[in-house]
Parts: structure tokens; sequence; C-alpha cells
């Protein structure tokens, strides 16, 4: 059996966890992750103030099911009172966890005030978290972070050590900076430095793949969890793989016929989660079946394929293509 860690009370297997990934990681995503052993799965970023003007996406993007479990809502916002009220309404779907979003680049939130901004503001930062804090009662609030906002602003170490003080339960570091988008390496000595400054748990967060760059993550910073975004896109393996390491388990990489009844077991998900139509969730489904061919003979040319996806039949279909050119190539 893995080593568990705490966060708060909850207990999280020291394997590998799924990072939020708004319009990515959805239920029917984080259902297939777990079921393959991601160790705590977090929602997409919902809005606090969404959520205190009754938004109706907001309790799709907050309801927490028994199979994604321990799990966390992951709420973005600046205004401490907004985000007050948000965790006290987040609370009655019972998430494990309250997760704030500090370390979303994107200018729609950016410009709010709200992700990554509050990395330039950790008076405001240490202010909001101390809100979630006083509304969530037992239920622990982490914070995610990046490096800094910019090259010249590293302040992960004061941002972790300010929420410490406000009463966060754990901190999670993408080894980014805001201007650094998705781009470039995670810089993990960051990571380590933040370890060694506070007491609560420290996930370590960037560009994590497999299990070489899971023990890489664990081995050179210390963290107490590894958190894993687009390395999971087709790949819920990934969590199979590191499970079983620190399990003791033999484990054998899925070959391609596995690849395609778990990616069309997914793409049922998504239909049967979604309050859409099938072709209109078919749409939602086209990114996950190319990254399921991805890395493959011809998966560039499958790939455009995908994209023209529009009912499950045709997803079947060209699934069993894809499997017959791999075996003809003695895959
Ligand atoms: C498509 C996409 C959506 C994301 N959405 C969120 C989000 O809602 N909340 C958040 O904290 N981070 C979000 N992230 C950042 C990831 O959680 C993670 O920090 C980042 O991708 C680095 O990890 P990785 O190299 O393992 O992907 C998102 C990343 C991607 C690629």
């Amino acid at each position: 059996m893995a080593d568990t860690l705490k966060i708060g009370n909850v207990s999280i297997e020291r394997t590998a966890a799924l990072a939020p990934m708004a319009g990515v990681a959805d239920r029917a995503y984080r259902l297939m992750c777990k079921e393959y052993g991601a160790a705590y799965t977090v929602s997409e970023m919902v809005s606090a103030k969404g959520i205190c003007y009754s938004d109706r996406k907001t309790a799709e993007l907050c309801t927490v099911t028994d199979a994604e479990r321990p799990m966390a809502v992951q709420l973005f916002g600046n205004e401490p009172e907004f985000m007050e009220k948000a965790v006290g309404i987040v609370l009655g779907y019972e998430p494990d966890i309250i997760d704030i979003n500090m370390g979303c680049p994107v200018p729609k939130v950016v410009n709010t005030g709200a992700g990554s901004a509050l990395m330039k503001d950790v008076e405001l930062a240490a202010r909001v978290t101390e809100a979630a804090v006083r509304a969530a009662g037992t239920v622990p609030v982490t914070i995610k972070i990046r490096s800094g906002w910019n090259h010249d602003s590293i302040n992960a170490v004061e941002m972790a050590k300010a929420a410490e003080a406000a009463g966060a339960s754990a901190v999670a570091v993408h080894g980014r900076t805001r201007d650094q988008f998705y781009s470039g390496e995670a810089d993990i000595s960051i990571i380590k430095a933040v370890k060694e400054a506070v007491k609560i748990p420290v996930i370590g967060n960037g560009d994590v793949k497999d299990l070489g760059t899971c023990q890489k993550m664990y081995g050179e910073t210390g963290c107490d969890l590894v958190m894993i975004g687009r390395g999971s896109y087709g790949n819920p393996f990934v969590f199979r793989e590191i499970a079983a390491h620190f399990s003791g388990e033999a484990y054998s990489p899925p070959d391609v016929d596995e690849k395609m009844r778990v990616m069309l077991k997914h793409i049922r998900l998504i239909i049967e989660l979604s309050e859409k139509n099938e072709e209109l969730a078919m749409h939602e489904a086209r990114k996950h079946a190319a990254w399921y061919m991805n890395g493959y003979y011809g998966s560039a040319k499958f790939r455009g394929r995908c994209y023209q996806l529009s009912s499950y039949k045709e997803v079947e279909e060209l699934a069993s293509e894809f499997a017959e050119l791999q075996h003809s190539r003695g895959l």
C-alpha cells in the first residue's frame, strides 16, 4: 500500500492526484482518472461571485459524487466577502476540500483580480484564504499557486507562508510563472523551497507525465503529493502506472485495444453525463478521442477525423479502424 498524507482531516494516498482543468477535467474525466487510480480530484474552477448569484452552471460544477472522492471544489475570486458566502453555499455539496485558484493565467480571470493576479497582492490573497477558512469550518481549505507573477517576482514561498498563517491546510504549487502560461519548463526548485518553508502539506505540479517524472517530483522537491494535469490527456493509465509502483504491483502499459476500449468507455460517460444531446456531447468528446489516439502511426490524420465526429457510432467505427491500422503494423 502507498503511504497516505492528511490534508486537514482528509486522508489521501501518496500516489498522484488529478489537477483541476477547466474545460477538460469534468466529471466524466475525473471518474475515468479515479477509476485508474488518481488519489484525489479537483473540480473545474467555479466563480465565487457566480455562486453567490446562483449561476445555473454552479450546481453542475460543484456536485461531488462519491466515486470522485476525495475531491475538492475549486473556487476563484478576489473578494473576501464573496468567497466567504460562496464557501458557505458550496458546503451544501459536501466537498472533502475547498481549493482556491490563485494560479489561473487567463486574462478573463486575471483582469478581475482573481486567479494568478492574487500573486501580486499577497495580503489580499491571505484575506481571501482567511474568509474561506472561516466559512469552511472543519472542511480544509487549500490554495493553488504558481511560482510567481513573472520572472522578476517569484514569491511562491511568501504566498505559501501567508496562506499557512491564514489557516490553509495545504498548498499546491505549479512551477511556472503567470507570464509563462503553459510554455517552457516548470521550475521544480520553487516547490522544494516552498516545502522547506511551510509545515502544511505541499502538492507539486508541473510537467509530470509518467512514473519517472513523478518520482523526480517527489525526489527532488520532497513534496507530499504529486498532481498531474496534461499528462493525463487520453491517458488515465498514468495513474495506474504510478499507483501500481507505490503498491509494489506489476504494471503493463495498455495496448491499442485497451486504449480504444477505455476511450469508448470515456466517451459513453461524456454522453451519459451530458445535459446536451448526443451530437453536442460528441463535440465535447472530440478532443479526448484525439488524445487517446496520440503518439501512434497515423495519429495526425486520425486527429483531423476525430474533430469531425458527431455520433457515438462514428467514434466506434473510427476506433476499430484505428486499432486495425496499428495491428497491421504489428502493434
Ligand atoms: C486546459 C487547462 C485547464 C486548466 N484549468 C485549471 C483550473 O480550472 N484551475 C486550476 O487551478 N488550474 C487549471 N489549470 C492548470 C493545471 O491544473 C496545472 O496546474 C497545469 O496544467 C500544470 O500541470 P501539468 O504540467 O501537469 O499540466 C488548467 C490547465 C489546463 C491545461
